[in-house]
């Protein structure tokens, strides 16, 4: 599945024909509609100077949290760690921000440009327990493309 999907991302980031925000875009509609436990993809951006992120191009729900501050939330957490972040089960999380009832586990992946944590890319799963290694290096290989292009 992610071997068949890493050259699909590197033809969105690659396309000449539509913006960065477009390509994110697309990016997060391919991932949520080709990986059977991945219920809502989104990217998060560090908001200029704030120590705060704000939320990007995103597939799936709407959520109320555009802002998030550094610190809050499995987002906001990564935000300080510089380091992936796999929730198996949300519920045994203490700082965790919910956006449906229905969300069971998440995984944060933090994107590098020049080695500054600029972002990240978010992914909320409605199955407990989903999120292997191989979601990890595919999420680390699908910023590393996205670096790229910002
Ligand atoms: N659950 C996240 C908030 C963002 S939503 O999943 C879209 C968190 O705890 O940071």
């Amino acid at each position: 599945m992610f071997t068949t999907l890493q050259p699909k991302v590197t033809s969105i980031t690659n396309n000449p024909d539509i913006d960065t925000d477009e390509k994110l875009q697309q990016i997060c509609a391919l991932l949520k509609h080709n990986i059977p436990y991945y219920d809502w993809v989104g990217f998060y951006f560090k908001n200029g100077d704030k120590k705060e992120l704000k939320l990007g191009p995103y597939a799936g729900a709407p959520t109320d949290h555009t802002i998030i501050p550094f610190g809050k939330g499995i987002c906001g957490q990564v935000a300080e760690s510089n380091k992936n972040f796999v929730v198996p089960d949300v519920m045994a999380q203490d700082n965790y921000i919910a956006c449906s009832i229905t969300v069971k586990a998440e995984i944060v992946i933090p994107l590098f440009v020049n080695g500054k944590n600029i972002g990240q890319i978010d992914i909320d799963s409605n199955t407990p327990n989903p999120f292997t290694e191989a979601d990890e290096h595919f999420l680390e290989f699908v910023n590393e493309e996205v670096a790229e292009i910002l």
